[in-house]
């Protein structure tokens, strides 16, 4: 695992936005594992610069997002679909029938979960996943006691995270109980894996995801069986780990993604 810390939430979400620009570039069909979240917001901008001052083409690539909210469909205002429709696929010109989300809406979701995987599996598995972490630790919907070996499955949301999101809804009652999410098995897969974290309030949850033991209680503590995973933060976000000064040695000794450079 590489940990990159950087002064303040504009140059992480700046610099996570880079690593995907440098994804695309090397590899324009590349398959990108997508996620929501307020803290995406930012990189899809990015993105979106980068796209209108005609630097990043997404006509070949391919989008697998992590979750969806059960029950929801892709017209509703809270539903991921429309989350991603109106951050980034809307602005930048990639196929929407490139653009892959489980269907929240679906008669049979077991099924279609497993109909996710198989998507994943025929675009040849995901070149580079990009996560945010909830407050209780979460990656994607995987809730506390998600097994490592999990794959995409309907989870029960926590009353934590419930909470955590109520805010976009109009009242708390409104979040949906369930949703479908990759599996913490399934995001494992993925060639590359890059996280991002901003503010203090994650402090906490980042420091015992990456230094603490790993645990199914803190699913994003997985990636620390990650090969490839690199975890972007800025100061506040990084402000509860040990090994900062290690964590900024090696970065100041490596140019920022060279160890992150798409094959
Ligand atoms: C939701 C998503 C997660 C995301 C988390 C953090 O729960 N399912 O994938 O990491 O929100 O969101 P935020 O960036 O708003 O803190």
């Amino acid at each position: 695992m590489e940990c990159i810390i950087r002064p303040d939430a504009g140059a992480a979400m700046h610099l996570a936005a880079r690593i995907i620009e440098e994804q695309l570039r090397a590899r324009p069909d590349s398959v990108l594992g997508l996620a929501t979240g307020r803290t995406m917001e930012a990189v899809y901008a990015n993105l979106a610069r980068l796209h209108r001052d005609g630097k990043l083409d997404f006509s070949k690539c391919r989008t697998f997002n992590l979750d969806e909210y059960a029950g929801l469909s892709g017209d509703d205002p809270h539903s991921y679909r429309h989350y991603m429709n109106r951050h980034l696929f809307s602005k930048v010109n990639i196929d929407l029938r490139n653009t892959h989300l489980p269907d929240g809406t679906a008669e049979n979701l077991e099924a279609e979960c497993e109909k996710y995987e198989r998507l994943i599996a025929g675009c040849g598995g995901i070149d580079l996943q990009l996560l945010g972490i909830g407050r209780n630790g979460h990656m994607g919907f995987n809730e506390p006691l998600s097994a490592f070996r999990s794959r995409t499955r309907v989870k029960a949301l926590s009353p934590a995270t419930r909470a955590q999101n109520a805010p976009q809804f109009s009242s708390p009652e409104k979040v949906p109980r369930r949703a479908i999410t990759m599996g913490i098995g399934t995001i494992l897969e993925a060639r590359r894996c890059l996280l991002l974290a901003t503010g203090a309030g994650k402090a906490e949850i980042v420091a015992r995801a990456i230094e603490g033991p790993m645990s199914a209680m803190i699913s994003a503590s997985a990636l620390q069986l990650h090969p490839r995973c690199v975890v972007v933060l800025d100061e506040a976000a990084a402000g509860k780990l040990n090994a900062t000064d290690y964590y900024r040695l090696i970065f100041e000794n490596e140019p920022e993604w060279k160890q992150f450079r798409a094959e």
